[in-house]
């Protein structure tokens, strides 16, 4: 990692992150912190299995959930699954429940009639209006297809005792994955929630878990100094003092749109509270660099640049040469597609720094799913810092409640215009 801030400004902050690091685990719902250094077999092996039935009896697993309950799995999947057609050994996986547009959802049924389904159902709370609606539609529809063999094909993640979710799963027998009590939604993708369904796209989820390991074990590093994921929740923060008020999430692959989706909902959930915080915004490379690039060069100097680049990336074309040279390009014609890419980034940076837009660089050795594994904890550790250095709880979301009771006090009342 490199940013343009200099070292020993952001050392400065290293009392203060070494007694935030202290307090931390006071707070509820931080047992994501310490999860993936746990054993973590059996549930691996439980959750490989019922995906390997899954895989062997459905064309379609179809995932019910919305935010933390769907952003991680989405994002694991498209970041690691083929751009075209499916990986070798998985089904295709869809997601319901993530809006209310019932064009959406009446699609989806007449897509899904010629196709063998299973459903995943993930609510922590087991009540969220979204979920719970699909799920309604779902539910009837898989009862009105596969009769007394639908409880086979519906499994349920939630909690383990509590939820209106729970009690219908106990009742008809469906089987069960368990969110743990203390892992919040957005932290939550390391656990069945997000692995049952990449693990049925084809994703090795023990490579994930490892990765993860490794880095909850790399950053349980209390010393600024010695811990990425510190440095860059100060580096983030010294920049909001400043003024930069929006970051930038920026990534070169196109696979990693749905993961930027979920570090959006990860920071902008934890960190947007009490008038404060950065504004996570995305923007992916070098597609935007042809349309909201000329913001970010020129326009108002209120952002700041992450940009993420993995350094291999697997399948790779060589730019071919052609005897005609009518376009120009046989200059090109002894790199790669993904050469070009890493030079392209190279000079975004260089273009954006001068710019004054400052960037701040986060470097992966391969976009792989050990390496993502890492990155998601990165992640996570660095927004729970980064949190708590704004002095704001990392692990509520009191203005998402606004709008649900606003809605069902709409829902509720009478003289609603229909
Ligand atoms: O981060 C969060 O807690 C939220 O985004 C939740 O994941 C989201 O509201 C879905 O909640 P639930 O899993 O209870 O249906």
């Amino acid at each position: 990692m490199n940013c343009s801030l200099d070292d020993s400004d952001i050392l400065k902050y290293k009392k203060r992150v070494q007694a935030i690091h202290e307090t931390l685990p006071q707070y509820a719902l931080t047992g994501w912190v310490d999860s993936p250094l746990q054993d973590h077999d059996a549930l691996l092996t439980s959750i490989e299995r019922v995906s390997s039935e899954i895989r062997a009896c459905a064309d379609v697993l179809v995932v019910v959930g919305v935010g933390g309950s769907f952003l991680g799995a989405r994002a694991i999947q498209e970041a690691l699954m083929p751009y075209f057609g499916l990986a070798k050994g998985g089904i295709e996986v869809v997601y319901v429940g993530l809006n209310m547009s019932g064009a959406y959802i009446k699609e989806l049924l007449a897509y899904l009639d010629t196709k063998q389904v299973y459903v995943n159902v993930i609510s922590k709370s087991g009540g969220t209006m979204e979920p719970a609606l699909a799920f309604r539609v779902m539910r009837l529809y898989m009862e009105e297809r596969y009769g007394e063999k639908v409880t086979e094909r519906i499994v349920v993640t939630t909690d383990a005792e509590k939820g209106i979710l729970k009690g219908i799963a106990d009742e008809a027998g469906y089987r069960q994955f368990v969110i743990p009590s203390d892992i919040g939604g957005r932290y939550s993708v390391l656990t069945p929630v997000g692995l049952l369904p990449v693990a049925v796209a084809g994703v090795d989820i023990r490579s994930l878990m490892d990765g993860a390991r490794h880095a909850a074990t790399e950053l349980a590093e209390s010393d600024l100094a010695y811990n990425d994921a510190y440095k860059y929740a100060v580096m983030r923060h010294m920049l909001y003092e400043k003024g930069y008020t929006i970051e930038l999430l920026a990534s070169f692959e196109p696979g990693l749109n749905k993961f930027h989706e979920w570090w959006k909902q990860l920071f902008g959930e934890s960190e947007g509270k009490e008038y404060k915080g950065l504004y996570p915004s995305t923007v992916n490379f070098s597609t935007d660099l042809h349309a909201i690039g000329q913001f970010i060069q020129e326009g108002s100097r209120v952002m700041f640049e992450t940009l993420l680049h993995f350094h291999d990336i697997e399948g790779d074309l060589a730019v071919p040469f052609d005897a005609r040279n009518e376009d120009g390009l046989n200059y090109l014609s002894n790199r790669t597609f993904n050469e070009i890419n890493a030079i392209s980034k190279q000079g975004t940076a260089l273009a954006h720094a001068e710019g004054k837009v400052p960037v701040i660089q986060l470097e992966l050795p391969k976009l792989d799913a050990y390496h993502l594994g890492y990155l998601i904890y990165f992640f996570m550790k660095a927004c729970a810092m980064s949190a708590c250095l704004l002095e704001v709880n990392p692990f509520d979301q009191p203005g998402v409640e606004a709008y649900k009771r606003k809605m069902l006090e709409l829902l509720k009342e009478e003289k609603v215009a229909k």
